[in-house]
This record gives structure tokens, C-alpha cells and sequence, in this order.
């Protein structure tokens, strides 16, 4: 595990430099010290790392990347942010912090998340380096745009808080996960291959890793809030059940869940490894997600 540890560290400097650099705060401070409350504390980065690690194993320049992948941390903390507010999941814990609208309030912490969502585009346009081509930052503007959207994360948002205490079918579970929380991080492989300028054959390879990934990475945070605490989550667990959320355990129980999150990464790994593009760090890392949802299964 060295390897992604080390990796994971570089990784969380690199990119938390930056963050701290492009989120400087300007008037009204108030806005701009929201932002940067959920988006500085400390989360895992898993979507920038995913981003970097892909470029680095498409054999390209991960500087060309770093403002893309500074911005998918903004759009997923915005994503939190809005999540934890009363109205919608009704959070106090974030990242082992307290929400960002029990600090600045709901007017603040609505309007955070809007900032977020707007500023993080600029990010992309405005720092990425002169020596990308155009039709990339477009390609990858429209795909973050797209992401970020009704026909990806809000809706898989919406349906999400709509399933609260239903009954819902397979479909509509597959639904939620893969919009709400799967796109982002499909987005995020998909990114760093298309600013390694690879083939459209690996584009697609990255596509499918992150598609598995992302998925079993929404299956293991259901199973999480039932068998983790808040202590080693830094989020207030059991409350998926106290919301009447139709989660993945919900449906199938948390043994199938489990098997299902070992499936998923199995496959992803294989993906990788049939196509002779597996990294140490994105096999590692892949390892991760699964070993997350045995922790503490007692
Ligand atoms: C939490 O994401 C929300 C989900 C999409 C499941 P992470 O588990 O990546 O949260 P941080 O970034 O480490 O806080
Ligand atoms: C949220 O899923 C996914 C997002 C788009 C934020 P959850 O509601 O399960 O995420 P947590 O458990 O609050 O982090
Ligand atoms: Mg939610
Ligand atoms: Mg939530
Ligand atoms: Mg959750």
C-alpha cells in the first residue's frame, strides 16, 4: 500500500495548492470563505487523484490537468455542500467538520455552492496551460458542464431525494448511483485521458474503468453508512436508513452489496489489465474501494 499512500499524499499537496491558490479571497470575503471552508478541509481527492493518475498512465503532462482536476474537487464539494443543507439530506458532519450551512448559514452555504458551480469552469478556461489545444478545453468544458447538470448529477440528485421512502426498482437504483455519484468520477478518468490525448479506443477503456468504479464507489459509501462511524467517516453514518433512502443495501442486503462493490472492482480492474494500461496506483486504488466496504463488516 506504500505506493498509493505516498501517491495519495503528493497527489492531496499538489492539488490542495492549488485550490488553496485559485480560491483567494476577493469581496465579499464571506462568499469566497465558504467556498473555500468545505472545499479546503480535508477529503479524500479521490476524483483529482483519478484524474492525474489517468494522465500519468496515458503517458501525459498531468500540469495540462491540474486545473480540470482542481475543478471537479469544486464541483464535488459543491455537490456536498447542497447535499447536507435541510432541505436535502440535512447533514451537521462534513469531512469531520461542521456542514458548511451550520457555519455560514443556508443562505451563504446555498449561494457557496452556486459560486462553485459557476467559478469552477472559469478555472478551466483560465488556468489551464496556453499549450492545450482549444477543441480540448471545449471537449472538456462541455463534458463538465453535462456532468454537472440536469442530465447527470442534479438529476441523479433529484431522483435520489424523490426515492426517499419508496419502494423503487433496480432501474431507478441504477439510476441514482450512476448519475449522482458515478458520472463525476467517469468524468474524472475520461478527463485525464483526453488531455493525455489518447486514442478514442483508451478514451473508451477509461470510460468503462471509471464507470465501474464510480458505481461500486456509490454501493461502498451506502454500506459504509450502515457499518463505519461518524469518527472514521467524518459524516454522520445510519442516517441513510433514518431518511428511508433507497440504497443499493436497501435493495439487495448488505452481503450482495459487498459481493456486488468486489464484482464491479474486479471488472474495472480487468478492464485495465485486459487493455495493458493498468498502473500500479489505479490497480491499488481500484483495491481500495473494495477493501473500504469489508472494513468493519462486524
Ligand atoms: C462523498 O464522496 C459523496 C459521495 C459521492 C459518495 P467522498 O467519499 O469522495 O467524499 P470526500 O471527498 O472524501 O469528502
Ligand atoms: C451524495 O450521496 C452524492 C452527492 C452527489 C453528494 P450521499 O448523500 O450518500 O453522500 P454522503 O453520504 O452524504 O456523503
Ligand atoms: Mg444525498
Ligand atoms: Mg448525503
Ligand atoms: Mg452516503
Amino acid at each position: 500500500m506504500n505506493d498509493l499512500k505516498t501517491c495519495i499524499e503528493e497527489n492531496k499537496h499538489l492539488i490542495n495548492k492549488h485550490l488553496d491558490e485559485y480560491l483567494e479571497i476577493r469581496y465579499p470575503d464571506i462568499i469566497w470563505e465558504s467556498m473555500r471552508y468545505t472545499v479546503l478541509l480535508d477529503g479524500k481527492r479521490l476524483r483529482p487523484l483519478l484524474v492525474l493518475e489517468t494522465v500519468k498512465a496515458c503517458g501525459g503532462k498531468i500540469e495540462n490537468a491540474i486545473p480540470t482536476a482542481c475543478a471537479i474537487e469544486m464541483l464535488h464539494a459543491q455537490s456536498l455542500i447542497h447535499d447536507d443543507l435541510p432541505c436535502m439530506d440535512n447533514d451537521d458532519l462534513r469531512r469531520g467538520k461542521l456542514t458548511n450551512h451550520k457555519v455560514f448559514g443556508e443562505a451563504i452555504a446555498t449561494l457557496a455552492g452556486d459560486a462553485l458551480l459557476s467559478f469552477a469552469p472559469q478555472v478551466i478556461i483560465q488556468k489551464t496551460p496556453t499549450a492545450v489545444k482549444n477543441e480540448i478545453i471545449l471537449k472538456i468544458l462541455e463534458e463538465f458542464l453535462i456532468t454537472a447538470g440536469a442530465l447527470s448529477l442534479i438529476g441523479g440528485q433529484v431522483v435520489d431525494i424523490q426515492s426517499e421512502n419508496k419502494k423503487i426498482d433496480k432501474e431507478t437504483l441504477n439510476y441514482i448511483h450512476s448519475h449522482k455519484t458515478g458520472d463525476l468520477i467517469r468524468f474524472s478518468t475520461r478527463a485525464g485521458a483526453i488531455f493525455a490525448e489518447a486514442p478514442e479506443n483508451i478514451v473508451k477503456v477509461f470510460d468503462e474503468f471509471g464507470r465501474l468504479i464510480g458505481y461500486a464507489f456509490q454501493i461502498a459509501d451506502d454500506i459504509l453508512d450502515i457499518i463505519s462511524s461518524a469518527d472514521e467517516l467524518g459524516k454522520t453514518t445510519g442516517k441513510d436508513e433514518k431518511s428511508q433512502k433507497s440504497t443499493y443495501p436497501k435493495l439487495y442486503g448488505l452481503e450482495n452489496s459487498i459481493t456486488e462493490v468486489k464484482n464491479l472492482c474486479k471488472q474495472a480492474k480487468n478492464v485495465l489489465i485486459n487493455n495493458n494500461i493498468a498502473t500500479p496506483v489505479l490497480i491499488q486504488l481500484t483495491e481500495n474501494i473494495m477493501i473500504k466496504s469489508e472494513k468493519d463488516k462486524k
